[in-house]
């Protein structure tokens, strides 16, 4: 295996002072805890070099100081362009497809000025006001889908709850019509397949490039009817689509590829994302009794405090976005010490900063009180999560109703027997079965 640190420091003459060896790197035990290997990176080579399974060579960066600013950092690109390798153009960088289905101009693949001008619109379509109108949908939402299953006393929480619960959530808010949202849940459902360790693999990523194509062509055929209708003056509830279309900056407007590269990103940001925060945030207080309990207690006193800190805690202690987005370096850097060359990639372990023990205190233990907690599972910088409100609320109201609604909900299975997904950005269970007293 050549994914581990080749220098591991400590004498050879006296083993037993020496530090434990360098973990190995994206293998399936790797994918299962990752952390131990984190904190071995973050502690003997914080900013590391490594070749990735995929075959592309990057830099690793573990600790929290450098992570922030890697991440606010203008010298690193998001443009593939700058990658020294063109790599995008195999495929091995990015999302799978997204250059082919012409859906390159997202914005997570562009620096300013074209970032400002795509995030300032944007974020007139999706503002704070729109999500907090959402919240009664997303409860009903959240009901029906539990609905579907407390009866059984059983179920896996991955597929009949986490899955849908934002697919359904992003279609309506982006106005794709009730009746087209299940083939929206079936091509998702293709993003998800199997991937092995580090997001390589011809299957996944060409299951996952098929189920881009598809949604880019849906996308096309969508702002094309609703340009069509297109009232005058926007209805109070005008969807995100809609709203894109109109949405102009000084009298500019986005071209049909900004509008459907955009709709595309926040399907894509806003999908896999907020399954894993339901996954992970659940796995965690079903592992963490003293936890959940406090959670249940203070939701069953009408206090929500302990659930708007726990989100966050949960975001940090096991987040959805393990590695963020891949950054390219426009002009030579240091970091942490290392000279980063021009065109380098460099992915930041967000999962590794969010434990560093330098800026959280006790960092492997989950506290969902913990007020002190300027996570980075959003992001940090120009690129910070643009549907952060979203995900807070969608995160909220599943864990809460769940909690509510099947007070003694247990895990149905060993840890050891659950299974993570294997992609190299997003950290999350490909399963996760629970059981609990029926309700009705
Ligand atoms: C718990 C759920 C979520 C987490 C943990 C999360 C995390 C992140 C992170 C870490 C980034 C920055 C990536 C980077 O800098 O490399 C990001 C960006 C982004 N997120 Fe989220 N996200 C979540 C949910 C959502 C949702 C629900 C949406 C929208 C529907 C969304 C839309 C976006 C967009 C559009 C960007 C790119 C922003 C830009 O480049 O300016 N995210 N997210």
């Amino acid at each position: 295996m050549h994914h581990t640190p080749d220098t591991a420091p400590g004498c050879p003459a006296h083993p037993a002072a020496a530090a434990p060896p360098a973990p190995a790197l994206f293998t399936w035990e790797f994918g299962a805890d990752p952390y131990p290997a984190y904190a071995w990176l973050r502690e003997h080579a914080p900013v590391h070099r490594t070749e990735l399974p995929s075959g592309v060579e990057a830099w690793l960066v573990t600790r929290y100081a450098d992570a922030r600013q890697a991440l606010a950092d203008a010298r690193l690109s998001k443009n593939p362009v700058h990658h020294s390798e063109g790599a995008h153009g195999k495929g091995k960088v990015g999302i799978p497809g997204e250059r082919s289905a012409n859906l390159m101009t997202h914005l997570l693949n562009i620096d300013p000025p074209d970032h400002t001008r795509l995030r300032r619109l944007v974020s007139k379509a999706f503002t704070p006001r729109r999500v907090a109108a959402f919240a009664p949908r997303v409860q009903e939402l959240t009901d029906a889908l539990i609905d579907g299953f407390a009866a059984r006393g059983e179920a896996d929480l991955i597929h009949e709850f986490a899955f849908p619960l934002p697919i359904y959530a992003i279609c309506d808010l982006l106005g794709v019509p009730r009746e087209d949202q299940d083939d929206f849940r079936d091509w998702a459902g293709m993003m998800l397949r199997h991937t092995k360790p580090g997001g390589t693999g011809g299957g996944p990523r060409g299951g996952v490039a098929k189920a881009v194509k598809k949604i880019r062509g849906y996308l096309a055929e969508l702002i094309h009817r609703k340009r069509a209708v297109l009232p005058p003056e926007p209805a109070p509830d005008e969807d995100l689509i809609s709203g894109l279309i109109r949405a102009s900056d000084h009298g500019e407007h986005l071209t049909e590829n900004e509008v459907a590269a955009m709709a595309f990103i926040l399907l894509f940001a806003g999908f896999e994302t907020t399954v894993n925060l339901i996954g992970n945030g659940t796995y965690a207080l079903l592992r963490t009794p003293d936890q959940r309990e406090l959670l249940q207690k203070s939701l069953a006193a009408g206090d929500r405090e302990v659930l708007t800190t726990g989100i966050e805690e949960l975001l940090r202690y096991d987040g959805p976005v393990e590695l963020a987005t891949w950054r390219f370096a426009t002009e030579e850097l240091t970091l942490g010490g290392e000279r980063i060359a021009v065109g380098d990639p460099v992915l930041v372990v967000l999962a590794a900063a969010d434990r560093d023990p330098a800026r959280f205190d006790a960092p492997d233990t989950l506290d969902l009180r913990r007020t002190d907690n300027p996570h980075l599972g959003y992001g940090h910088g120009i690129h910070y999560c643009l549907g952060a409100p979203l995900a807070r609320l969608e995160g909220r109201t599943a864990l809460a109703t769940l909690l509510t609604r099947l007070p003694d909900i247990r895990l149905a299975a060993d840890p050891e027997e659950l299974r993570w997904r294997g992609g190299l950005i997003m950290r999350g269970l490909r399963a996760l079965p629970v059981e609990f007293t029926p309700a009705p």
